[in-house]
């Protein structure tokens, strides 16, 4: 049994985040540890198997085991067995035969990871998305982004806004947030996009009240492809109420950042201003994301 996958963030301990953090940001700090001498993954093979759509998770992936000397193999729904019937099961354990050291995977089921690892799989298994449950290697990298500029984690409001009920960044989010200890963390959203919140997270429908001595906002899409067909969302009162515009920022406190996991509907749930505006660590996420993504396969941590 394999059991160093990283399939939620739960599955971490508080030491083995703190690990991450410090090994992604010596990365950063350190550009040539980018192209390091020693290739870690030399000889391995990383499969990315995403069957959802995926541009950055998928890409920053790719860059990070090729950057530690990986070989990557590319798999989508698309061109695998898994389209003619084969159970995600069979293709791991195909994979394994194949040689593959850790596989990297994005699927529609909540939780399928959570149940495939009770399997014997001698894989690594990497949860990059499953269903609205968890994305735990974004919840990581954004902690990577704001320990940027935020260096007391302990202190800080963070404010997360959108489809809290359908995201699985905002549940990696929010576990994340509470094993590091951040003083308070809020919801906003529709009462018809917020879930029930664990003990101690306090939510609210009023943008304004909200952002309220925020330090860290962090804005959320609306999942149109896990809402139900039968159902109906108000985009136009979505937007009125929900996105973040320059003026709704002044609510928050006066050096607050701006969180987005991408991809982003401008206009929709965030103003262009905002998103390219100098409070904004969007772009700076996307890099942190290779960073945390190499500290990730370069080191499988047993819980
Ligand atoms: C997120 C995802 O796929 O869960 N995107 C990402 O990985 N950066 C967020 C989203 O799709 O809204």
């Amino acid at each position: 049994m394999n059991n160093s996958h990283l399939l939620t963030i739960d599955s971490l301990s508080y030491d083995n985040v703190m690990t991450l953090l410090h090994q992604s940001q010596k990365i950063l700090d350190n550009k040539e540890h980018l192209f390091p001498q020693t290739r870690p993954l030399k000889d391995k093979i990383i499969v990315n198997l995403f069957l959802e759509p995926s541009t950055r998770t998928r890409v920053s992936f790719e860059i990070a085991a090729k950057r530690l000397g990986g070989e990557v193999i590319n798999i989508t729904g698309d061109n695998s067995s898994l389209k003619k019937g084969e159970s995600l099961l069979d293709t791991l354990y195909t994979l394994e035969a194949l040689g593959a050291s850790q596989v990297v995977i994005r699927h529609s089921e909540n939780n399928i990871l959570g149940l495939i690892s009770k399997e014997n799989v001698g894989v690594r298994l990497i949860n990059a998305g499953d269903g609205s449950h968890e994305h735990p290697t974004q919840a990581l990298l954004d902690m990577l982004a704001i320990r940027q500029i935020k260096k007391d984690i302990a202190a800080l409001k963070i404010v997360i806004v959108g489809d809290v009920l359908r995201s699985r960044v905002a549940n990696s989010h929010l576990a994340l947030f509470k094993k590091l200890g951040v003083k308070e963390i809020c919801c906003v959203a529709p009462e018809e996009f917020m879930p029930s919140l664990p003990e101690g997270i306090t939510s609210t429908t009023s943008l304004k009240q909200g952002l309220e001595n925020a330090d860290v906002i962090i804005v959320l899409r609306i999942q149109h492809e896990r809402i139900l067909q039968s159902s109906t969302v108000d985009l136009h009162h979505y937007q009125k109420h929900f996105c973040l515009t320059q003026e709704n920022l002044s609510f928050a406190k006066s050096d607050a950042v701006v969180l987005h996991p991408g991809p982003m509907n401008r206009g929709i749930e965030i103003s262009s201003e905002v998103a390219d505006g100098p409070r904004s660590l969007i772009r700076h996420q996307v890099t942190c994301g290779v960073a945390m993504r190499m500290a990730i396969l370069r080191a499988p941590i047993s819980p």
